[in-house]
């Protein structure tokens, strides 16, 4: 047995979508119907299912969901015209298009064609410079950064001076984890490691806080942690299926049952990262409607240290 604290992303996401719907009936009530709208190009089987649990999370917490599904070889201007579209679209208020996109389109140009107060995603090159500053009232930091850190928080994991090793350098998580973790209110050392980076474990063993996001299942195995550390898994890799006794799984890039032993604390793949994304998604929704419409400017982050 472990002796590792299992770090419940569903718990927290229960506990902290029951305070977005209470605001967002209050907002409803006062004739302001927060809406997110997710746009899908092409049909990648794994993306179509990450959009419709978007949308219907936020239909569960009352907001307006629209979902536009657009054919895989759409042009740039055509797919251009649907974002303008959404961007003067007063009912939507949060703009998300799921990556990545077929390779014909360029998803820079395409995340700095929407609206940046409506990019929730915190994709758009402003919203990263925003982030990276430290202006969590004005920018959207992207939700599973966002998420990362609530688990932390509330977990009591606290940031301050303690070494974060994150690897994968994705615009989606490495990189805003790595901006966040290292700025004040968090006051982390970071590292940043990806694919190129030489001996991987002796820095892994380095980390407090082990933040792993590469796609790869059992990437990370027992040896590569360092005793006490935290562990945080945001892989998810598809596997098994193949006969009557190997059913298809959802996996980490953490070998978990080994790490479990020597980690101090250690998020479940599924069941951690994952539930809370969705709800920093739908946190960065309200606030972009009451920012919007109200001027109100709340920091949708706060520091761990
Ligand atoms: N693909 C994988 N994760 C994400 C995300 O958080 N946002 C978008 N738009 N696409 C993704």
């Amino acid at each position: 047995m472990s002796g590792a604290r299992i770090l419940d992303g569903r718990a927290l996401s229960a506990e902290l979508r029951a305070g977005i719907v209470t605001e967002v009936e209050e907002l409803r009530a006062e004739g302001l119907v927060p809406g997110l709208a997710v746009v899908l190009v092409g049909d990648d089987p794994a993306s179509a299912v990450y959009v419709s649990m978007k949308a219907r999370a936020c239909h569960k917490a009352g907001m307006t969901d629209r979902t536009v599904r657009l054919p895989a070889d759409i042009s740039r201007d055509d797919l251009f015209d649907r974002i303008d579209a959404l961007n003067a679209d007063p009912a939507i208020h949060g703009i998300l298009v799921q990556l990545p996109l077929p390779p014909h389109l360029d998803p820079k140009a395409v995340l700095e064609r929407i609206r940046p107060e409506k990019d929730v995603d915190g994709f758009h090159p402003l919203n990263v410079g925003r982030t990276f500053v430290g202006d969590y009232a004005h920018g959207f930091a992207p939700a599973t950064p966002a998420g990362i850190v609530e688990l932390l928080r509330h977990h009591d994991i606290h940031t301050h001076g303690r070494h974060v090793v994150v690897v994968g350098r994705s615009l989606i998580v490495g990189k805003p984890l790595a901006a966040l973790m290292g700025a004040p209110g968090f006051n982390a050392t970071i590292t940043l490691t990806h694919r190129h980076t030489r001996g991987l474990a002796a820095i892994t063993r380095m980390a407090d806080i082990l933040v792993v996001v590469v796609g790869k299942p059992k990437l990370i195995t027992r040896d590569m942690v360092k005793p006490g550390a935290t562990v945080i898994d945001v892989g998810i890799s598809r596997i098994g299926g193949e006969g009557a006794d190997d059913k298809p799984r959802v996996v980490g890039d953490v070998d978990f049952e080994a790490v479990r032993e020597v980690a101090g604390a250690i998020t479940p793949v599924p069941g951690g990262v994952g539930p809370m994304t969705i709800t920093m998604l739908m946190r960065n929704t309200l606030e972009a409607a009451l920012r919007i419409h109200r001027g109100s400017h709340r920091p949708v982050l706060a520091g761990t240290a």
